[in-house]
């Protein structure tokens, strides 16, 4: 089972570029900055990374990125989880990046995007993975704010495919960024959002009704029928993250994780890391840990696999394509 999870070509579409900051790159890259970190070691660093909730994590995961200052901080973190997406036959990756903490402290948009997308176009070049990007907007911050980095982006739109929601949830619908949503669609972003992670099945309808999203990030508390029937009358997928889940305390043990159940309603599911610096585990530890609690076939596996390409924002084409790839795959292999 381990070698078909480590060989089944997939797709990741939740995972959040500034969650993949490895603490071994971290102290590297405050060290040529001259920036002082709180903690003296690695190891220091992996025993701060427990959590409560989503908030708790979210404090440290800022605090991290805040040693990202140039373009090539930003190309390198890339990079480097490209690489790890090559050893894991992770053939295509939706990446989210959160102008807005970097913005914040100075950094420039334009240092973000030319860093980050830099690494993708050198990925696709010499480890074949390919990757299209999802600017999010930080949902505790303003609407107005929002709109001001949709600003920032425009002499980039060619660069970016999507536009998201992440960061805190409770108190912070998705309704509260309705018209900057509206005007992201307008210049031609596809919309998704992370919604139902820690909020209530109310804000996966406001995500779905109101935004207007084409895929929903967690999904976890969708368990309404009419909200069921909905989705899969949608044809959208969820971007799940079983060992997120388990970090941030949404689920309290993978052998309890609704995916299964989700399934059973006819709901699309993927397998993704979201933060796999933070969480313990890149994508592949996701399907091998689920696989174990739930007692998974291979067939689940496939059709997570499946779905990855098949919900990705690639064209038709490109999807038909790697979805023959991976029937070939599976045909010598199941
Ligand atoms: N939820 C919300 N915001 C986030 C997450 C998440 O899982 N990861 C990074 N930002
Ligand atoms: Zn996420």
């Amino acid at each position: 089972m381990l070698h078909f999870i480590n060989q089944l070509p997939k797709a990741e579409l939740h995972l959040h570029i500034e969650g993949t900051f490895e603490p071994e790159l971290m102290f590297e890259i405050a060290k040529r900055n001259g920036i002082k970190i709180k903690y003296n070691s690695v190891e220091e660093i992996r025993n701060a990374y427990q959590f409560d909730c989503l908030q708790d994590f979210l404090d440290i995961y800022y605090a991290g990125a805040g040693v990202l200052i140039h373009e090539q901080d930003f190309y390198d973190l890339t990079y480097s989880y490209l690489e790890i997406c090559a050893e894991q036959n992770v053939r295509h990756t939706e990446i989210m990046f959160d102008p807005q903490t970097h913005t914040d402290r100075g950094v420039s948009f334009e240092t973000v995007i030319n860093g980050i997308s830099n690494a993708c176009k050198d990925a696709e070049g010499k480890l074949g993975v390919t990757s299209l990007l999802i600017m999010s907007y930080l949902r505790h911050l303003s609407e107005e704010e929002a709109f001001k980095t949709l600003e920032q982006s425009l002499p980039y739109k060619h660069l970016i495919k999507a536009v998201g929601l992440d960061s805190s949830e409770m108190g912070n619908p998705p309704s509260k960024f309705k018209n900057v949503f509206e005007a992201s669609v307008k210049e031609g972003y596809i919309p998704v959002a992370h919604a139902g992670e820690e909020g209530p099945a109310e804000y996966i309808w406001e995500a779905l009704d109101i935004l207007n999203i084409k895929r929903i990030d967690h999904g976890n508390n969708c368990f309404e029928d009419d909200l069921i029937d909905e989705i899969v009358k949608r044809d959208i997928a969820l971007t799940v993250c079983p060992l997120s889940n388990t970090a941030l305390r949404v689920v309290d043990d993978l052998k309890n994780h609704p995916i299964k159940k989700m399934m059973s309603k006819g709901l699309k599911v993927t397998v993704n890391s979201d933060d796999p610096a933070y969480f313990g585990g890149q994508v592949n530890q996701n399907y091998i840990e689920l696989q174990d609690a739930l007692e998974l076939t291979k067939a689940d596996l496939y059709e997570f696999a499946k779905n990855s390409f098949q919900y990705s924002l690639l064209d038709k084409e490109q999807k038909a394509r790697r979805i023959q790839e991976l029937d070939v795959f599976y045909s010598q292999n199941s």
